[in-house]
């Protein structure tokens, strides 16, 4: 064994993936392994204390998203939420995956008495940390839950949360199958898959080779979402398509993707820990599991026509030529105006919400 090797194994967090590995005899759907990597107690991705979010890799972090990137996300994402606050009558904001806090200031600071509690459930407990200090002039009113209460009212909001949960991994090779999984190879992991009756959502034209996820998880984070959200309305922002461009034939390598120091790669088997592991959002899963569930889509579509519907145009025109620049990140077509859509529902009777007034593409779901 050289040195290297010796340090790779004595990664706390490698040796808790090879435990579970050895459980369950030898192989780890790439799920599993992806929960691990990400959300193993103080070592995973999300609960260790490296930075992530920031503007720049100097900062130490890995990645930018949009409340980070300028205030002005959230200022224009208030004017929908004051909305659905006024339309169904209720007083909370619930924010799913809240990371350092960025998105709660924003609201918080513009929604004013309009937000009596501020809830936000994270898996995390260093976040919870960071999110403390980033809230602390909101202390009174921001609550922090580990899971979902059986039930709620008020307004959801979740900004690249979904991307963040598990996937599971189907390869079609030679005609046939399989789900890839992970086992132990060396001092680190390597891919293994085993055949399968799993089937992507849409039959995927062709024969060729292909590569995709199914997304089990999110689904279910939506479903119960929806059974416990009494009176209300949940607006979830990320980067993803609807099923006919997520399977599209020609999409053959998935969408599964790291992010260390605002460097992208394909390999979550190396680093494991040190680096995020994302996939896209399938927002017709998404979609259909919200509307099984109880609740009406209020309606779906990229985020820069979400942000210009909610006004985010005007408020750009006040702001420095700096905090512009940054927002114009937001709407580019080419940044992130139209890889991030936006999915809006309500609990209750639906109603003509804002930020889907104009170029709302529910109908490609
Ligand atoms: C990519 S980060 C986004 C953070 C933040 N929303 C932002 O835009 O900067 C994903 C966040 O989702 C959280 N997360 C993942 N699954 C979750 C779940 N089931 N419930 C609540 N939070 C979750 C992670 O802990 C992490 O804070």
């Amino acid at each position: 064994m050289n040195l290297e090797q010796g340090a790779q194994r004595a990664n706390p967090l490698t040796r808790i993936i090879d435990a579970a590995l050895q459980r369950d005899g030898g192989w780890l759907p790439f799920d599993r392994f992806m929960a691990l990597a990400l959300y193993a107690p103080g070592l995973g991705y999300y609960a260790n204390a490296s930075r992530k979010f920031g503007r720049m890799p100097s900062s130490g972090s890995d990645f930018v998203t949009a409340p980070e990137l300028t205030p002005l996300f959230g200022r224009a994402l208030a004017v929908q939420v004051a909305e659905a606050l006024e339309k169904t009558g209720t007083d909370e904001v619930w924010e799913f995956g809240a990371g350092s806090g960025a998105l709660a200031l924003q609201l918080l600071d513009a929604l004013g008495d309009r937000v009596a509690r501020y809830r936000i459930v994270d898996l995390s407990g260093t976040l919870r940390e960071r999110q403390q200090q980033t809230l602390a002039k909101h202390a009174a009113k921001v609550e922090w839950l580990s899971e979902l209460p059986e039930s709620m009212n008020g307004v959801v909001v979740g900004n690249e949360v979904l991307d963040a949960m598990p996937v599971q991994l189907l390869a079609r090779s030679g005609g046939q199958w399989f789900e890839r999984g992970v086992v132990a190879q060396g001092d680190g992991f390597a891919w293994s898959d085993r055949p399968t009756d799993l089937r992507p959502p849409v039959e995927i034209e062709g024969e060729h080779d292909y590569l995709t996820e199914i997304h089990p998880q999110a689904e279910a984070f939506i479903a119960t979402l929806a059974d416990r959200l009494g009176r209300g309305a949940a607006f979830f922002f990320d980067y993803g398509f609807p099923e006919s461009e997520y399977y599209h034939p020609q999409r053959h390598m998935g969408t599964v993707m790291c992010h260390r120091g605002h460097q992208a790669d394909g390999d979550p088997l190396s680093d494991v820990g040190e680096k995020d592991i994302t996939a896209h959002v399938n927002f017709t899963g998404v979609a259909l599991a919200g509307q099984n569930a109880g609740l009406e889509v209020l309606g779906y579509c990229n985020q820069a026509r979400f942000l210009l519907n909610a006004g985010i145009l005007p408020m750009m025109e006040q702001a420095t030529l700096a905090e512009r620049s940054m927002a114009a990140r937001l709407i580019h077509e080419h940044e992130m105006g139209e890889l991030f859509k936006v999915v809006g529902f309500a609990a209750g009777e639906p109603w003509d919400a804002i930020g889907f007034a104009e170029g709302d593409r529910s109908h490609t779901l």
